[in-house]
């Protein structure tokens, strides 16, 4: 049986509304999202294009405000904490999968994963060891010297799931992780995404529409035009 999830929220949202453009005639993209989720806990969020899953997971990560409501993380709301603060606390806890990855071109896939550890001041010794183990767990070594402009989808996406982890954030963040694999990486990928929450007892958030993740996620948030229609719980 799965151990039962506690901890203090590493993730609080009170009433969180998003709206894009401009005011009466903008994009309501999240409307009145109340939701936390905790140390150890796998969440999913599903729904179609255009539902709200990419700008909730930016406002979980606290990388944009809200037009109304709160956002804690870590017990921290982030409009009380400065910017420069704010910016330390998730590069030092908060690993963020984009769907786009957002890899620096100009870099190679190295310089890319070590990048992050230094904006968490990590040291050069550290910096090595992680991108050699992180380089072996995601099958990705011979991609060390390599441009993303001149990687596969699939190869830019197991990069950016190596950069999100790298600073062992207790918080992972993941927008379709898996849209770009092949079935068996993507199984691996969701392997590894589920033990960081029953293992290592970190808190992962994951947008997905890949339904081998419907069966290992504790908590389902069904989205529909920016709304929490639904929470499933596994049983
Ligand atoms: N920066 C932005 N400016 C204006 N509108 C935006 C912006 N980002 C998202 N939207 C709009 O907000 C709504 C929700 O978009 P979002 O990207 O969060 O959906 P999604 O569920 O992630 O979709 P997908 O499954 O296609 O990734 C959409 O109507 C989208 O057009
Ligand atoms: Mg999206």
């Amino acid at each position: 049986m799965k151990p039962a999830v506690v901890g203090q929220p590493v993730v609080r949202l009170a009433g969180v509304t998003k709206v894009f453009g401009a005011s009466g005639g903008g994009t309501v993209a999240v409307q009145n999202v109340s939701m936390e989720a905790r140390p150890g806990e796998l969440l999913m969020l599903l729904g179609p294009s255009g539902s709200g899953k990419t700008t909730l997971l930016t406002l979980i990560a606290g990388l944009i405000r809200p037009s109304s409501g709160s956002v804690s993380l870590f017990g921290s709301d982030i409009e009380e904490i400065g910017t420069q603060q704010l910016q330390q606390l998730r590069s030092e806890k908060v690993g963020f999968i984009f769907q786009t990855f957002r890899l620096i071109d100009s870099l190679t896939a190295e310089e890319n994963v070590a990048l992050v550890m230094r904006f968490a001041r990590r040291s050069r010794a550290f910096r090595k060891r992680r991108v050699d183990e992180l380089f072996v767990l995601l099958q990705i070594e011979h991609l060390r010297g390599k441009f993303p402009p001149s990687m596969s989808q699939g190869e830019k996406q197991r990069v950016a799931v190596a950069r999100a982890l790298a600073n062992d954030g207790r918080l992972i963040i993941a927008d379709e992780p898996t849209a770009n694999l092949e079935a068996k990486q993507g199984s691996e990928i969701i392997q590894l995404l589920h033990r960081l929450a029953i293992e290592e007892d970190r808190c992962v958030i994951v947008a997905s529409h890949d339904l081998r993740l419907v069966e290992l996620a504790d908590r389902i948030l069904h989205l529909e035009d920016g709304l929490i229609q639904r929470v499933e719980t596994a049983a």
